[in-house]
């Protein structure tokens, strides 16, 4: 690892310790996409505008994003088509939640299940800057090696001051979770609803982008940016919500809101 690389963890290590109870974790080494070239993400914040978490839209109704992020439905509101935070673009649209499911075997303790859907109050209006994301089929697995993006927005800073923030992405390898959860990285807390990706090699980190982002796949959003050890150590890289083991789950909780005639 370079030195740059490793004042960087340090940092992050600090700032992590200092942003435990909000559990963010932030894009590194990635780059600004182009603006608005990933759509189907959103910034889920405060009704005061802070940042949270980040998710992704599978429907005009729904986001989808991890059950950490469960800042209970009042304080909550979902921001689509955004670019920078902290700059008005005209092409944000935000829109309050109509109703949050996160997984009733959601557990704190394990992370395992972390996963919540979020009905909105009004849908989506889809546009050059908005569009919905797609999901893996049930139990579709993905291989080692396999190269996939991460994206989010980075966290403000604990000290108030406003880290200019525009989307980051990085690109991941997945790695096989039977290196994920070996002794020398999660040691047996890796389940099979988990999916691991980061680099093995040393000196190039990354750490995960923003909890309940999407980490995408062959164009499907495979994995919920779920929990990891700070900046990514070569030997520990991010974990997620291996979506694919939900598809059913998904896809029932949308139909039985919607066969319910859930008025809005
Ligand atoms: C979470 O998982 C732990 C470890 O398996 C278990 O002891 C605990 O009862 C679980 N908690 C809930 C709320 O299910
Ligand atoms: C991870 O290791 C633990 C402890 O050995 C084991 O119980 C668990 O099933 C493993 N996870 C997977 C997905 O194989």
């Amino acid at each position: 690892m370079d030195l740059p690389s490793l004042l960087l963890c340090i940092l992050l290590e600090v700032l992590a310790v200092n942003c435990l109870d909000v559990a963010q974790e932030r894009i590194v080494g990635g780059y600004a996409p182009v603006p608005h070239s990933i759509k189907y993400i959103v910034s889920i914040q405060t009704t005061e505008r802070q940042h949270i978490c980040g998710g992704s839209l599978i429907n005009k109704y729904w986001t989808i994003t991890a059950a950490h992020c469960d800042i209970g439905i009042k304080n909550m509101m979902i921001v689509a088509g955004d670019y920078s935070l902290t700059i008005y673009e005209g092409t944000e649209q935000e829109i309050m939640p109509h109703l949050l499911v996160p997984h009733p075997e959601y557990n704190e303790t394990t992370n395992n299940n972390d996963i919540m859907l979020i009905k909105l109050r009004a849908p989506v209006y889809l546009n050059n800057y908005v569009s919905i994301a797609l999901l893996p089929r049930q139990d579709a697995s993905i291989a080692e090696g396999r190269m996939c993006r991460v994206s989010g927005w980075g966290f403000v800073s604990p000290n108030g001051g406003e880290i200019p923030s525009t989307l980051r992405t990085v690109k991941l390898p997945i790695v096989s979770t039977q290196n994920c959860n070996s002794s020398q990285s999660f040691d047996g807390s890796i389940t099979g609803n988990m999916l691991c990706a980061g680099f093995s090699a040393g000196g190039k980190d990354a750490c995960q982008g923003d909890s309940g982002g999407p980490l995408v796949c062959e164009g499907r959003v495979y994995g919920l940016v779920s929990w990891g050890r700070g900046c990514a150590e070569p030997q520990f890289p991010g974990v997620y919500t291996a979506v694919s083991k939900y598809r059913r789950w998904i896809d029932n909780t949308i139909f039985s809101y919607y066969s319910r005639c859930d008025k809005d």
